[in-house]
């Protein structure tokens, strides 16, 4: 037996947002209903370089795996990605190494899809302005993964730097994009906030009745993008509880007592599986985003099929 390396261009060749959304919905299903495993992450905290490692582990689908992945912010600046990632896809009734993959891609994709997925159930099925608040990696598999489902008839961008919001522009050539304010990329009917800040940049006034945010940008302890009035008044959706209290965009107002724990409405497995209701009539919604193992695993699951099947990728001989 071999284990195939799939690099970044491999998967390049293959990753497609439709294929990504389905395989992350039914991982979340499937944690929903109690038959995935997936410890918490691990984090290695670099503070001294400004970054952080997290060791992701998970078994979703009959397939086990663990993905390794660095969040590095200055990057950008080094001509690096923020996020980087590898991932090794085992055979969970062996514990065989199936596979080596690049998973830069898997994680912005799969970033993207649980977006997706989340204003699916939770958005208003005809929300059309779309604003994306920060224009990078994540704000990008946002859009991809909207526009499965979505009719947008708008959509405004913030960022604190003009080359990226051009160069969004010049990715998307055929979408309705304009450059927008903070306050109008908040105002929208569905709201995707995908920056490192750490310290609130959305406030409360700024939000419509009926919209949906997809709070992304905060992954880590410290990190927040929203005013904890917007979490105060929303029907709050995490995606683990656990997580979510550690490093999702609720950590920072849990720790100053401004959000209770008990506020939290459902996890986005909960309302897939159909265990609780999604959206009623206008009030906000906030799905808070950390990103789960489940749902790297569930996505290089479905690639490693995908490359078996079109002979994309190299085997070695790499353990035994
Ligand atoms: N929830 C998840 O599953 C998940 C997955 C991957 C990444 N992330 C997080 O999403 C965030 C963005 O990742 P990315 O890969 O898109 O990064 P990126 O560097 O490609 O884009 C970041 C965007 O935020 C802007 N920005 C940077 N610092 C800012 C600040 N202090 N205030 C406001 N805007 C700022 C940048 O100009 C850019 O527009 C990171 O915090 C990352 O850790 C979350």
């Amino acid at each position: 037996m071999k284990t195939r390396l799939l690099t970044v261009s491999d998967i390049s060749k293959i990753i497609d947002m439709a294929d990504v959304l389905k395989a992350v919905e039914t991982a979340f299903r499937e944690y929903g209903l109690g038959q995935a495993e997936m410890p918490p992450k691990i984090y290695l905290d670099l503070r001294q370089y400004n970054g952080d490692f997290r060791a992701m582990p998970a078994f979703v689908e009959n397939s086990a795996g663990l993905k390794w992945v660095s969040v590095y912010p200055d990057n950008p600046d080094k001509g690096l990605p923020t996020v980087m990632a590898m991932l090794i896809l085992n055979d969970p009734k062996t514990g065989f190494p199936l596979a080596i993959m690049d998973a830069t891609r898997i994680t912005s994709f799969r970033t993207g899809a649980a977006g997706g997925v989340a204003a699916k159930y939770l958005a208003r099925p005809d929300s059309n302005t779309l604003g994306l608040v920060g224009a990078g990696a994540q704000a990008k598999t946002q859009l991809l993964a909207l526009l499965e489902n979505f009719e947008l008839s708008s959509i405004h961008v913030w960022s604190l730097r003009d080359d990226e919001i051009e160069g969004f522009k010049n990715n998307f050539k055929d979408l309705p994009i304009e450059k927008a304010s903070l306050e109008e990329a908040a105002g929208c009917d569905i709201v995707c906030t995908t920056t490192p800040a750490r310290g609130f940049i959305v406030k409360k006034e700024w939000i419509k009745p009926g919209a949906h945010i997809n709070a992304i940008g905060a992954d880590a302890p410290g990190k927040q993008e929203l005013d904890p009035q917007i979490l105060n008044e929303a029907k709050v959706v995490v995606d683990d509880i656990a997580q979510a209290r550690h490093s999702g965009e609720i950590n920072v107002a849990i720790k100053e007592g401004l959000f209770p724990v008990n506020d939290i409405y459902a996890t986005l497995g909960e309302i897939v599986a159909g265990k609780k209701a999604g959206r009623v009539d206008d009030e906000i919604t906030v799905f808070d985003s950390t990103g789960l193992a489940i749902q790297d695993i569930a996505t290089a699951r479905m690639l490693f099929e995908k490359a078996k099947q079109n002979n994309i990728g190299h085997d070695f001989d790499v353990v035994g």
